[in-house]
């Protein structure tokens, strides 16, 4: 998606994926920094350690405690800082907006799982002042964690762990269960019926259709699937990077005809 942005705008950049060892991203963000790179994207586990590595932090890494986004900028004393950002987090809100209309003010919302996307995902959704989280995760401890962080932080929004008795207004897989085809269902339909939700977003975009997507359609529920997330937190580093408006709908075509073959 981004070098059809940077196609679309006619800047002569690459986009780049390099496969770097945790134990290398050190190095590896210094190889980067020394050859004049704009920036970085970072996927799991890079997120958490990059934490360390960079000379400042946007208030956006310091509020998710994680880095998907560094941009390099030049300093005045001639060198180079590398500054640290989290894109994803505002993304999780921009893509349940545009794909479920979704009013996420007064909400009720079961999210499921507590790793890294989870406890983002949970963040960020009772910053937006959802009314009532519901925290479910394999394992439990997780979601206590995260539960009591955001008791401290957010202290206005009710969290509780383990399913809803009444309707929900959405239903959030953060697991990663889903992205195989043998994979069953990250929800519970013996603790929890699809009936009882208006909407499901699944962060898994590949396939394009998770088991629980399918059954949620069956079931009536409105739909997506993560491809909104990835759009929205590549367009915004893509800003962050060229200070541009990103092309958005280029790279949603990108993402579509890469990911699909569309
Ligand atoms: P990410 O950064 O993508 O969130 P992660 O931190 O490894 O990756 O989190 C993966 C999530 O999927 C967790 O909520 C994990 O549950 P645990 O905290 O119990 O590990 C969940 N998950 C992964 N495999 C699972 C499985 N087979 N059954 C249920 N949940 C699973």
């Amino acid at each position: 998606m981004h070098n059809a942005a940077f196609a679309k705008l006619g800047l002569n950049w690459r986009y780049l994926a390099f496969e770097v060892d945790p134990k290398n991203l050190r190095a590896a963000i210094e190889g980067a920094r020394t050859m004049n790179f704009a920036g970085l994207n970072f996927t799991v586990p890079h997120k958490l350690l990059a934490m360390d590595m960079v000379d400042a932090l946007d208030a956006s890494a310091k509020k998710f405690g994680a880095v998907n986004t560094i941009k390099f900028e030049a300093a005045r004393n001639g060198k180079c800082r590398a500054i640290g950002f989290n894109t994803d987090a505002d993304a999780i809100i921009t893509a349940l907006d545009e794909d479920l209309k979704i009013r996420l003010r007064g909400a009720k919302v079961l999210l499921l799982g507590a790793g890294g996307a989870g406890r983002t995902a949970a963040l960020r959704l009772a910053m937006a002042q959802v009314a009532e989280l519901f925290l479910v995760n394999r394992t439990r401890s997780k979601a206590e964690v995260v539960a009591r962080e955001i008791k401290k932080r957010c202290p206005s929004v009710k969290v509780s762990i383990g399913y809803p008795k009444t309707k929900i207004d959405l239903l959030l897989n953060a697991t990663s269960l889903g992205l195989k085809p043998s994979d069953p269902s990250p929800l519970d339909e013996t603790k929890f019926s699809l009936k009882q939700t208006r909407a499901v977003y699944d962060m898994i975009y590949r396939p394009a259709e998770t088991r629980l997507l399918a059954a949620a359609k069956k079931s009536g529920c409105k739909t997506a699937n993560g491809l909104g997330m990835l759009l929205y937190q590549g367009a915004k580093a893509f800003e962050i990077w060229t200070g541009k408006r990103a092309p958005v709908p280029v790279m949603r075509l990108a993402l579509e005809k890469n990911i699909y073959d569309r």
